[in-house]
């Protein structure tokens, strides 16, 4: 490789090509870790990105975790070769043991840096990534009874990623809600929840207090149901089965009428992701749109308001 490596990008499980398609200059694919010549690009299916590689040459593991904590103190390791030399270099480093969150909790907020072994003798480290989370995956302590599925993960990260999520005497809307993994975590915040879907709540998130449902087409239901009764809504839900395309059509007049501050809704897509619409959410103002370590094929769209 001759080119200098300006950012890289790790992929999520299985969803290296989306990445690869949005991606410019690239010079080299390991595995899902993808180097490119450009400087860092904000993509949507990066479950964590580089944005400072720098290339560091190492004669010893001593030397290798030497030069890393001269640049700073936490360091997380993707490893697709060497495995046992880097993880060496890892536990050379005393790294921070990383425990499932427990939701809600807040962002970590110091530094960390990503490193791998491009070869015996040479590290790539970034000290600065997009996520804050080792090797963008974020991992919550489960609960196994309370929720119906879980969907509730999605959610949790969703909002942990947000920094904000629904207070006691909000009044949230929560569309393709059944069977109720996502009413499920409002409750759990406090707030009320409406839930819209085709199919019935489970019976178990459908008698919790502020839970309220109504089977019905998501898509029947517009902001001037709410204007008309002056009530305001806090938060807008999506995880609806549907084409990205529709969703986007059904949402703008949300975002337009001003009736909702935050929005969070999930982007599906069967085979190929659909660029055009991804772009068309990442340009609504004040709204971003991101790959969770809890989607699967699909992305998340976040709109919120500063609290
Ligand atoms: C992935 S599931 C949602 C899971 C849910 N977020 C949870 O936490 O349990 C998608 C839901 O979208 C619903 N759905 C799809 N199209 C719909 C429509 N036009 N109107 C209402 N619900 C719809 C389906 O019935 C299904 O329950």
């Amino acid at each position: 490789m001759t080119e200098k490596i300006k950012s890289a990008y790790l992929a999520a499980e299985g969803l290296t090509q989306p990445l690869l398609k949005e991606l410019d200059g690239v010079i080299a694919i390991h595995d899902r870790l993808v180097l490119s010549s450009q400087p860092a690009q904000e993509v949507f299916w990066a479950q964590n990105i580089w944005r400072n590689p720098e290339t560091l040459s190492i004669d010893s593991i001593n030397d290798a975790a030497k030069k890393l904590q001269a640049i700073q103190r936490n360091w997380c390791l993707h490893s697709y070769h060497l495995h046992r030399r880097a993880k060496l270099i890892l536990e050379k480093l005393s790294p921070r043991k990383s425990r499932p969150l427990v939701f809600p909790s807040a962002l970590p907020t110091s530094p960390l840096g990503s490193f791998t072994l491009l070869d015996k003798n040479t590290l790539l480290a970034s000290s600065d990534c997009s996520s804050a989370f080792p090797n963008g995956e974020v991992n919550f302590v489960e609960d196994r009874n309370g929720p119906p599925n879980r969907a509730y993960l999605k959610l949790y990260e969703a909002l942990t990623l947000a920094n904000l999520k629904p207070q006691p005497g909000e009044f949230c809307i929560d569309v393709g809600g059944s069977p109720g993994g996502w009413a499920w975590v409002i409750h759990q915040c406090g707030a009320e929840v409406l839930s819209i879907d085709r199919a019935p709540l489970s019976p178990s998130v459908a008698s919790l207090k502020g839970v309220s449902f109504q089977k019905r087409d998501a898509f029947s239901l517009h902001p001037q149901e709410f204007e008309l009764k002056q009530q305001s809504v806090d938060w807008l839900f999506s995880d609806l089965i549907c084409y990205p395309e529709k969703l986007y059509e059904w949402i703008l007049p949300w975002v337009e009428s001003g009736v909702c501050k935050n929005f969070i809704c999930t982007l599906k897509f069967k085979g190929e992701p659909d660029q055009s619409t991804i772009e068309k959410f990442a340009a609504v103002p004040n709204s971003q749109v991101r790959h969770l370590f809890n989607n699967k094929n699909e992305l998340t769209w976040f709109k919120i308001s500063s609290p």
